[in-house]
């Protein structure tokens, strides 16, 4: 029952007293059992039985539950570095997806990648997300749309769930957009997601939730409900890409399938905030795509003081966020949506694993959870995303195992 201590604070992320509110101990330890936290405290008040435990020695850093990136296109064939260039020069992410760049041109590059080298690329991206504190990693198909390559990206994502030591909670988002052998027959799309890769998903157990991007270049309200509904048949929960270009009432209707999360929602309506509210989604705000696309970000105090829980993701993909820097992604949450570090810190644990349904095991240190947790070399939650560094986290854990051990100061 190894025991962690020399904690100079521990956040503890616990679900009462809302977004602000994460619990700080200090000068605090921290016990698990197995892949079991055990208890958690101030290190003064460690019970008897643990004081002649294995110690691990946190060196004096910031303890908080393993950061969670509850949003990521892991899987892509190429990069766009070329596009970038051109939005700079003034072209418009939306004019280059209507020219054949944008997802489709990586749907081109993902059907042309091998499944091994897809592999090597997605472990790559992973070996360098877990140096940063991230835990778990939500992964999204929908670079491949068609079925082939759709099962390429998930078999995938299986693979490393497998052989990773991060946790890899794998997405369905067939209904990314159209594919190009199908853009003047959406029905049959649909009908070929809702008739043919839901079921085949769910039999292989390939995914958990089933995601749509609604939006004018995407899927309308009507087709994202009948493929969530589809989903939920066969037990895929539901997410959804909504308002992130334009107000489409996707948040009303994230409300309505009783989703859970809505994820951008730089656009989101009076309306849809209520509904989201009254509902219980979880709003996913993305900063580093508002940043790189040059866009307002999501209204999160807006969002907050309505009552719903926000999370913050990096949305990983080669378009619009072409960064896994989830840390990058908290601080422009605090300088550009004005939510103070505390309330990012609830973002990246407790309700970014309400966003994946997975509260019951992460996202907090209270006995009873999973003991993944993650150091910081920082006095404080506030210092931390205050003096921003490329790489403040000394060291992680998951499931109680050291995916590095910290390093000296
Ligand atoms: O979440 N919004 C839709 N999908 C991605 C962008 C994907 C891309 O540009 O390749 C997103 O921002
Ligand atoms: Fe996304």
């Amino acid at each position: 029952m190894p025991v962690l201590s020399n904690i100079e604070a521990l956040a503890a992320c616990r679900e009462e007293g809302g977004q602000s509110e994460i619990h700080l101990i200090e000068d605090a330890a921290l016990v698990w059992e197995g892949d079991l936290i055990s208890w958690v405290g101030r290190r003064t008040e460690v019970p008897s039985r643990y004081r002649d435990e294995p110690l691990h020695d946190a060196r004096g850093a910031l303890v908080v539950p393993g950061l969670i990136d509850c949003h990521t296109h892991l899987a892509f064939g190429g990069w766009r570095a070329d596009e970038f260039a051109q939005r700079i020069a003034g072209t418009s992410y939306l004019d280059i997806a209507r020219a054949g760049g944008g997802i489709a041109r990586t749907v081109r590059e993902t059907r042309a990648i091998s499944s091994r080298d897809l592999l090597g690329r997605c472990d790559g991206f992973l070996d360098q997300i877990t140096r940063l504190g991230v835990t778990t990693v939500e992964c999204k198909s929908g670079y491949g749309l068609d079925w082939e390559n759709e099962h390429k990206l998930l078999k995938v994502y299986e693979r490393l769930a497998h052989t990773h030591p991060l946790r890899v909670i794998p997405t369905f988002l067939g209904a990314h957009t159209l594919p190009p052998e199908m853009s003047g027959d959406r029905q049959r799309y649909v009908r070929l997601i809702i008739e043919e890769m839901i079921p085949q998903v769910a039999e292989e157990g390939l995914a958990g939730f089933c995601d749509v991007f609604v939006e004018d270049t995407a899927f309308t309200i009507d087709e994202a409900r009948q493929i969530l509904e589809a989903g939920l048949r066969h037990g895929l929960k539901p997410k959804l890409h909504a308002d992130q270009l334009s107000d489409t009432g996707g948040a009303s209707l994230a409300a309505e399938m009783g989703a859970v999360s809505a994820d951008h929602l730089e656009q989101i309506s009076r309306q849809g905030i209520e509904d989201m509210a009254n509902a219980g989604v979880v709003a996913v705000s993305l900063p580093l795509a508002s940043l790189y696309l040059d866009q307002p970000f999501m209204p999160a105090r807006d969002l907050i003081e309505a009552g719903v829980a926000v999370a913050v993701a990096t949305d990983f993909n080669p378009g619009s966020a072409p960064s896994f820097h989830l840390p990058l992604a908290m601080m422009l949450a605090c300088t550009r949506q004005r939510m103070t570090p505390s309330e990012v810190l609830k973002g990246v644990t407790l309700y970014a694993a309400r966003a994946l349904d997975l509260e019951d095991r992460l996202g907090s240190l209270e006995p009873g959870k999973e003991a993944d947790f993650t150091l910081i070399d920082a006095p404080s939650v506030d210092h931390w995303l205050y003096h921003f560094r490329s790489n403040a986290c000394l060291g992680s854990y998951v499931a109680g195992v050291a995916l590095q051990r910290p390093a000296g100061r």
